[in-house]
């Protein structure tokens, strides 16, 4: 059994930060994240491997209380219902990324790959660190891009949520508070992972 709901319940052994990882939407208002921690953060982002190591991302970090103004600019993009619970987080932070490469105008296909990669590292890190991230995709890109005068040819792909997690009492609909406390879920490994084929299970068997 998981010590806490949201911890993974996973078929084989995986590491403890994979483990306890998990995306909160509650979080502690009263809690700022210190400077030299957030810095930690995106020197984790920054180490992340890219296509020709163009490290395709850009991050801009608002704080609740350093910097109120784009910090309220880029809560007010936000859509959806993801309004109604970021604005706890202490920190609320976009994600940017530039879809062409930097020697030529054309097309860069992995941006998009390789920003993840970035979040996915900066994301394990703040586990280490006892802090919580939830992405979002729910934002008005046009309003965001203004907000945090983002200029071209980078454009805003995701805002991340970022603080110490919180009472899911603290939510205000009753749809979040009971998603706080779900236990998560996956696909099984024999719908995500073939041996040989596609659709062939990559089976236990034995070594050697
Ligand atoms: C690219 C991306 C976009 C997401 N957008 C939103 C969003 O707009 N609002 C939200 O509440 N959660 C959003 N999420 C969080 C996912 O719903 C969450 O990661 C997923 O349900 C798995 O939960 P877990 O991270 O706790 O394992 C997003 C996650 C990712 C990676």
């Amino acid at each position: 059994m998981p010590s806490h709901p949201k911890h993974a319940a996973p078929d084989h052994e995986i590491h403890e930060l994979i483990r306890r990882r998990w995306s909160p939407r509650a979080f502690d208002a009263s809690r700022v994240v210190a400077r030299a921690d957030l810095l930690r953060l995106f020197e984790a982002a920054r180490w992340a491997p890219s296509s020709m190591n163009e490290q395709p991302w850009r991050f801009v970090v608002t704080e609740r209380t350093r910097t109120p103004e784009p910090f309220l600019a880029l809560h007010g993009s936000l859509t959806g219902r993801n309004p109604e619970w970021a604005g706890a987080a202490p920190v609320l932070a976009m994600v940017a990324i530039r879809k062409t490469f930097e020697a030529f105008e054309a097309a860069k296909e992995t941006a998009w790959y390789d920003a993840g990669q970035a979040v996915a590292l900066l994301v394990v890190q703040a586990t280490d660190m006892g802090l919580f991230v939830r992405q979002m995709l729910g934002f008005d890109r046009e309003r965001a891009r203004g907000a945090l005068a983002i200029p071209a040819p980078f454009e805003p792909a995701v805002a991340m949520a970022i603080g110490y997690s919180g009472d899911p009492e603290s939510l205000p609909t009753e749809k979040h508070r009971a998603s706080e406390l779900k236990p998560r879920t996956r696909k099984a490994l024999d719908q995500i992972v073939f041996e040989g084929v596609w659709g062939q299970a990559l089976g236990g068997g034995v070594d050697g």
